[in-house]
């Protein structure tokens, strides 16, 4: 089983998959870190850990999503990261995937949000927690369809916000959670553990 992980920044998930994978015998090949962003923090991270990195730039491609896959697709396929035999994880890659890309990755793309989905989609989603006044929040691992943040469900993890919480340091409790949940689920799914029925998944 091959993996490629999908970045656009900080790269702060990518990279503690990565040492999970080392550390926890994780059974999957890390091949390859795509980012869409050429300034993108995680590269150099990748590079460090040994990791083939490729950047596909996405400027200029805002009204194409499926060219702009279509790339993407290729330069997975090139490092065995295929329908077959591939996982894609996104982390902190900051583009709706197209309906195509999901259709040929059928369950086989999963992504990170820092909040419990349905609750607080898209941007910001600890800014959002905070200013709506939820007294929990916390984050989401998630297969992902064409749609932001709605694919079923794989693992939640809760985080209580704190009468003094800021953006930023609810940020920072959630990310931890992220940190612990994201290589849970990789390792789940490397193993078969997964299955999804419907809008559910059952683990085990
Ligand atoms: C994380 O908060 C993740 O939940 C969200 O984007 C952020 C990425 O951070 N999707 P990093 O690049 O993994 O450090």
């Amino acid at each position: 089983l091959n993996l490629g992980i999908l970045i656009s920044g900080r790269g702060s998930n990518m990279e503690n998959i990565l040492k999970s994978i080392k550390s926890k015998k994780i059974p999957i090949n890390p091949a390859i870190v795509i980012s869409n962003k050429v300034d993108a923090p995680g590269l150099k991270i990748a590079e460090k850990l040994g990791i083939k990195t490729e950047i596909i730039e996405s400027r200029g491609f805002e009204g194409s999503r499926e060219a702009y896959d279509k790339k993407i697709i290729g330069s997975l396929t090139k490092y065995g990261v295929t329908p077959k035999n591939g996982l894609v994880c996104l982390a902190g890659f900051m583009r709706i995937i197209s309906p195509q890309f999901v259709k040929k990755y059928k369950n086989r793309i999963i992504n990170i949000h820092p909040a419990l989905l349905p609750s607080f989609p898209g941007l910001n989603a600890q800014k959002q927690a905070l200013e709506y006044g939820v007294k929990y929040s916390g984050c989401t691992v998630h297969f992902v369809d064409s749609e932001m943040d709605t694919g079923p469900v794989i693992l939640q993890s809760v985080v209580k916000i704190k009468e003094n919480d800021t953006e930023e340091s609810l940020s920072k409790r959630i990310l931890k959670e992220e940190h612990k949940i994201y290589p849970e689920v990789v390792n789940l799914f490397a193993r078969k553990k997964i299955k999804v029925s419907g809008r559910r998944t059952i683990i085990g």
